[in-house]
């Protein structure tokens, strides 16, 4: 008997939902909100609001692309947590409907843990184990991954995430919200001219806030000299920040991977979506026969196809979830060795 999963993700500000049979993707269907773009960040008010404006459509649509109704479908998984309260909770309010009123089970899902996972939705998978940076507008994380349920965190930033250093150093080039992608394009364009700071803390641990505060006064000062100054180097600007954010992140990858020895290598989240992070990842690789693995793009960014992966586990295991569970705001990656 095959096993159907749908997959509700509203952690921050995309409304996501899945429909996973087997382990195998049949729908995944992402609204993002547009609305945060003028503000130049997410608007916690509005993003929940946005995400109930969402949810029944989505719902809807996701059931019939994927060509089946509730009661064809065995679980309800849903994020439980870490993300913005009022976004989570319509998310697992509408599952606990849901579950209430087709009598299917609820699954909660960890949104860290999912984003690793997202490594495991499409073949070639990593085998066990494998390293996985993840790198989201929330986080940047190295975990040391053992088994669905055995990960070991290694590494994490002690300030900003890589996405948000590149969400708000785009943002002091007038690049729009959320910057990361745009920056991705036009440093295509451009050259790594401009030396900002690789900051390299001890062990694992990332910092991202020296990277920004440069950047802020390496323009303050040039735009005294020219006011043009970031309309004539736009293009040498993102090459430039990004190789040093990219930097950094490589640095301890290539740190932990020699120290255990691993080769299986993999990276998640948002920014993994970056042209240049791969380009580093496959040349790396290269140089250390590594086996290197990142999700389909629409995999990287926030996803319930991820949440439905790791509900397929957990059904399998009879790891379901009562009717009273929270939303919780931080939720730190389960681990255990
Ligand atoms: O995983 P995600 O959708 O949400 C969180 O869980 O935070 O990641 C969103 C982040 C944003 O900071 C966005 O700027 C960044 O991922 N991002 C990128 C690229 N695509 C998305 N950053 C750099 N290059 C990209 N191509
Ligand atoms: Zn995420």
């Amino acid at each position: 008997m095959s096993i159907k999963i749908l997959g509700i993700e509203t952690s921050c500000d995309d409304s996501s939902m899945a429909v996973l049979m087997d382990g195998k993707i049949l729908s995944n269907i992402s609204y993002s909100q547009k609305i945060h773009e003028k503000y130049g960040g997410v608007v916690p008010e509005w993003a929940s609001r946005k995400h109930l404006e969402a949810i029944v459509p989505l719902y809807l649509e996701t059931l019939k692309s994927s060509d089946n109704d509730i009661s064809q479908i065995d679980a309800i998984a849903v994020t439980q947590g870490p993300g913005l309260l009022g976004s989570l909770m319509v998310g697992i309010g509408f599952a606990k409907g849901l579950s209430f009123a087709s009598g299917k089970p609820l699954i909660q899902v960890n949104h860290l843990e999912a984003h690793v996972i997202s490594l495991l939705i499409d073949t070639p998978r990593p085998a066990f184990p494998f390293i996985c940076l993840t790198v989201s507008g929330g986080h940047t994380q190295l975990v040391i991954v053992k088994d669905f349920n055995k990960m070991e965190l290694v590494g994490s930033t002690i300030d900003d995430a890589a996405g948000e250093a590149y969400d708000k150093t785009g943002k002091l080039l007038g690049l729009p919200y959320p910057a990361g992608p745009h920056m991705d394009k036009l440093a295509q364009q451009g050259n790594n001219i401009f030396p900002f700071p690789i900051s390299a803390l001890k062990d694992y641990n990332y910092s991202f806030s020296g990277i920004k505060t440069s950047v802020l006064y390496f323009l303050k000062d040039q735009l005294n000299k020219n006011p043009d100054f970031i309309k004539e180097n736009l293009n040498n600007l993102c090459a430039s920040i990004q190789y040093s954010i990219n930097e950094m992140l490589m640095i301890k990858l290539k740190k932990l991977a020699q120290k255990t020895g691993i080769k299986n290598i993999g990276i998640a989240g948002g920014v993994s979506a970056n042209s240049g992070l791969r380009e580093k990842l496959i040349k790396e690789g290269n140089k250390n026969q590594w086996n290197i693995y990142y999700p389909q793009l629409q995999y990287c960014t926030d996803n319930a196809a991820m949440i439905a992966t790791v509900a397929y586990y957990k059904f399998q295991k009879s790891e379901f979830a009562s009717m009273d569970f929270e939303a919780l705001a931080r939720f730190p990656i389960p681990q255990s060795k």
